[in-house]
C-alpha cells in the first residue's frame, strides 16, 4: 500500500504539476481531493505545453485512473470543456470519475464570487472568481448540491428550485447584481448531467480498494499550504484545505494511510492576488525573477509577485504537512541573478524569530534576515542530470536549504519539462 501526497509549500504554482506528472507513471490512481478549477497547472510533456485548471495532472497517462473525490468542488462545464480540449491532442487519456460527494459549482457561486470581490473594494483578496469561495460556503452551510444529485434529473430540478431564491436575494439585495433565473440553470446543468453520469460514482470505494490491492495511489494537491483556510495566511486563503491533512478529509482515507508527503517549492517565492508576503521585491529583483520564470498566473494571466526563498515559512509548511520530501523548482530561474538571498528567520519588534506569526498584522511587521549566495549564471544548467553536476554555488544552496528545513531534497527541478528533472 503506498499513498504519495504532493503538495504546495507556498502559495501555490510552485510547479506542483510537473511533479505529480513524474510520479503519476509509476502509480496507479491520481486523485485530487481539494480546489476546484481555481487551480492553474501546467504541464509539458513531450515537447507540448497542457493548460488544465479542474482535471488531475494525471490524465496524460494512459493505463491509469484519475479521481476527483469529495473535497472537489466541480464546475460541470469545465470538465467537460477540459476533456474536450484533450480530445482534441488525440492522447490515449487515463480513465477518469467524479465523486458523486463531490459539490457542484453553481452559476450562483461564480456570480457571487464576482460580487463580493467588487463589494470588497480595496479590501479585495484577489480570487480567482472561479465561484470556489461560494461553493464551499454553501457545502459548510449545508445548502450546496453533489454531484450524485446533478445526475438525479428529478432532485436536481428541486435543489435549484430550493436554493434559487436565496441565492437571488443575496444577489440582488445585498450585492446589486441581477437574478439568475431558475430554468435556464436547470436546462443548461440537465445537459452537462447527460455527459457526466458516466463518471460520477462513489470513488471512496474504489480508493480503498485500490489501497486494499496494494496499488500506489498519488494524491494530487492543489493551491498550497499558506493558501489552506486554517493554515494560511487568514484571510487571504483559498476555501479549503489543500494541506496534507486536506487528504483525510478530501479523498476519505485515514492518516496511517498516507506513507509519503512530498512538498515542492519554488527556489523562490512567488504569490498571486492579495496578503502578507515578508520576503516581497517589488522592485528590479522582483521584476527579474517575474521575467526570468514567467511568473503569469495560469488561471487567470495576472502578474505574480515574487521574493526571495522564505525558510521560516518552508519549516512552518514542513511541519503542518509531515513533509518526507522537497522537489526543489527553478532552481535554473534563480541561478540567473548575480546574488541570491534565502531568508532564515525575521526581525519582530527588535527580535529575532523562527516561527511564522499567525497574524497578519505581525507579519507585516517582519523583517527578513537573510544570508546571501553567489549565482550561477553563466552556466547553463538546463540539461543537467545529477546534482553533482551542478555549479557548485548552487549545491551550496540547496545544500543549506535541507540542512536548514530538515527534510531530504528528493528531486531538483532545472527547466520546465519532464525531463529537466534531478532525482537524488
Ligand atoms: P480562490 O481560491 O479563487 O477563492 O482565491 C483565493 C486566493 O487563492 C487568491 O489569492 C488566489 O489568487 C489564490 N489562488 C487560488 N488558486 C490558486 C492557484 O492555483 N495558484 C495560486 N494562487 C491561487
Amino acid at each position: 500500500m503506498a499513498g504519495i501526497v504532493v503538495v504546495g509549500t507556498q502559495w501555490g504554482d510552485e510547479g506542483k504539476g510537473k511533479y505529480i506528472d513524474i510520479l503519476s507513471g509509476d502509480s496507479d490512481y491520481i486523485v485530487r481531493y481539494s480546489g476546484g478549477n481555481n487551480a492553474g497547472r501546467t504541464i509539458i510533456s513531450e515537447g507540448i505545453k497542457y493548460s488544465l485548471h479542474l482535471l488531475p495532472s494525471g490524465i496524460l497517462r494512459k493505463d491509469k485512473i484519475c479521481i476527483l473525490a469529495n473535497g472537489v468542488v466541480i464546475n460541470p462545464a469545465v470538465f467537460l470543456q477540459e476533456m474536450d480540449y484533450l480530445n482534441n491532442f488525440n492522447i490515449d487519456m487515463a480513465q477518469i470519475f467524479i465523486s458523486d460527494r463531490a459539490h457542484v459549482v453553481m452559476p450562483w457561486h461564480i456570480y457571487l464570487d464576482n460580487l463580493q470581490e467588487q463589494a470588497r473594494g480595496k479590501a479585495e483578496l484577489g480570487t480567482t472568481k472561479r465561484g470556489n469561495g461560494p461553493a464551499y460556503a454553501d457545502k459548510a452551510n449545508r445548502s450546496g448540491i453533489r454531484m450524485g444529485d446533478l445526475v438525479d434529473p428529478e432532485y436536481f430540478k428541486e435543489l435549484v428550485h430550493e436554493n434559487i431564491e436565496l441565492q437571488n436575494d443575496l444577489i440582488v439585495k445585498i450585492y446589486g447584481g441581477n437574478p439568475l433565473d431558475a430554468d435556464k440553470i436547470i436546462e443548461e446543468y440537465s445537459e452537462y448531467a447527460k455527459r457526466l453520469k458516466p463518471y460520477v460514482r462513489d470513488v471512496n470505494f474504489m480508493i480503498h480498494e485500490a489501497l486494499e490491492d496494494r496499488k500506489i495511489v498519488l494524491f494530487e494537491g492543489s493551491q498550497a499550504t499558506l493558501l489552506d483556510m486554517d493554515f494560511g495566511t487568514y484571510p487571504y486563503v483559498t476555501s479549503s484545505n489543500p494541506i496534507a491533512g486536506g487528504v483525510c478529509t478530501g479523498a476519505g482515507v485515514g492518516p496511517k494511510m498516507i506513507t509519503e508527503v512530498l512538498g515542492v517549492v519554488k527556489a523562490y517565492v512567488t504569490r498571486l492576488g492579495a496578503g502578507p508576503f515578508v520576503t516581497e521585491q517589488d522592485n528590479e529583483i522582483g521584476r527579474m525573477l517575474r521575467e526570468y520564470g514567467n511568473e503569469y498566473g495560469s488561471t487567470t494571466g495576472r502578474a505574480r509577485r515574487c521574493g526571495w526563498l522564505d525558510l521560516v515559512m518552508l519549516k512552518y509548511s514542513a511541519r503542518i504537512n509531515g513533509l518526507t520530501g522537497l522537489c526543489m523548482n527553478h532552481i535554473d530561474t534563480i541561478g540567473k541573478l548575480d546574488k541570491i538571498k534565502l531568508c532564515v528567520a525575521y526581525k519582530l519588534n527588535g527580535e529575532t524569530i523562527d516561527y511564522y506569526p499567525s497574524s497578519n498584522k505581525e507579519l507585516n511587521m517582519c523583517e527578513p534576515v537573510y544570508e546571501e549566495f553567489e549565482g550561477w549564471k553563466d552556466t547553463d544548467i538546463s540539461r543537467v542530470k545529477r546534482f553533482s553536476a551542478l555549479p557548485l554555488a548552487a549545491q551550496k544552496y540547496i545544500s543549506r536549504i535541507e540542512e536548514l528545513i530538515r527534510v531530504p531534497v528528493k528531486y531538483v527541478g532545472v527547466g520546465p519539462d519532464r525531463e529537466q528533472t534531478i532525482t537524488l
